[in-house]
């Protein structure tokens, strides 16, 4: 099986972008066998801190960011990072050319259910002759990532990750700790039985979604005219991976429930380099009103409405919206 460098060396992948996407698995390494050793390495529960969105953070979610944060900071090949940890971007060193976004920890109220979290990432090229300290250079849409990748810690861990040149899937060895390329070019298929959305949530979803899922929960009498299943695992991570795998449709709709947050999902570390990941295998990502990629970004923690998945299924789910 081949190793992740030369597979992205024959890609004419440039080798500053090897060597930082290498540091950050690196990191994730390290996270993997943390999260591994559970209960045993005293990493589970909560801290009595919030972020600056105003979620509690569990010990987890700070010790990832702490450990992507150095790492990436100390090789010298980042010009800034932002985090969903950080208040504000971090500056790093100012001749770099790149910068990173990332979700240290996704999924992290799974983490003391033994359950599935994930580190999702996204790579873009910061401005030519631009401040490290600037936020600004983190406003790119999403159709600039030069690279985008999550790192799943399930019963194995599994990097998925591009550069613009398809999905790939690596299994990390953890016998030798390399990446190892275990599927090239994954295809989300194009139809799917299966949907993944937070369905607590409904009478607070607007009349498009509302609709689009009673027609799915109808079922062979009801006017698609077939049964679909659902799966929710409450990591985005985790249910990208099964569409990635198998296909599906996995949304979190725009909601009510809350009227200071309409949408969940952040655009610059979850939405943005899982919509790349899956439209490089061969899917959509949208809000329902325009493609995920396509968005200016106004701030780092903005957060926007996702439907994302098989393409044909994807496709009806946005009629519905028109
Ligand atoms: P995070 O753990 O980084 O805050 O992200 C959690 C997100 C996403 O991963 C998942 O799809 C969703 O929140 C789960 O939401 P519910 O709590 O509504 O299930
Ligand atoms: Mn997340
Ligand atoms: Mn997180």
């Amino acid at each position: 099986m081949r190793r992740l460098p030369p597979v992205l060396l024959e890609d004419g992948c440039p080798r500053e972008l090897i060597s930082l996407i290498r540091t950050i698995l690196a990191a994730c390494k390290e996270i993997s066998f943390r999260v591994g050793q559970g209960a045993l390495s005293g990493v589970l529960g909560s801290t009595l801190d919030e972020n600056i969105q105003g979620e509690t953070q569990k010990k987890l979610d700070v010790l990832t960011n702490q450990l992507l944060k150095d790492i990436l900071l100390e090789s010298g090949y980042v010009k800034a990072i932002a985090s969903e940890e950080e208040d504000y971007t971090v500056a790093g060193n100012p001749n770099a050319e790149y910068i990173v976004a990332f979700d240290p920890l996704d999924g992290s109220s799974n983490t003391d259910i033994n359950s599935l979290v994930g580190t999702i990432f996204s790579v873009m090229k910061a401005p030519e002759g631009s401040d490290p300290a600037d936020q600004s250079i983190f406003m790119q849409p999403g159709k600039s990532q030069v690279a985008a990748g999550y790192v799943l810690y399930g019963p194995s861990t599994v990097l998925a990750l591009t550069t613009g040149k398809g999905t790939r899937f690596f299994t990390l060895d953890k016998t030798h700790g390399s990446f190892l390329l275990t599927q090239d070019f994954a295809q989300v298929p194009e139809e799917t039985n299966e949907y993944a959305i937070n369905a607590s949530n409904q009478r607070h979803w607007q009349p498009a979604m509302q609709n689009y899922i009673n027609d799915l929960m109808a079922g062979e009498t009801g006017p698609r005219a077939r049964n679909f299943n659902m799966r929710w695992i409450a990591a985005m991570v985790g249910d990208v991976h099964r569409v990635l795998c198998r296909g599906g449709i996995f949304t979190y709709p725009t909601d009510t429930k809350d009227p200071n947050k309409p949408n969940k999902l952040r655009l610059l570390y979850e939405a943005n380099p899982m919509a790349m990941l899956i439209e490089q295998a061969g899917g959509i990502a949208s809000t329902g009103t325009e493609r995920i990629m396509d968005i200016q970004p106004d701030a780092i923690h903005q957060r926007v409405a996702v439907i994302l998945g098989s393409k044909n299924e994807v496709e009806t789910c946005l009629g519905y919206h028109k």
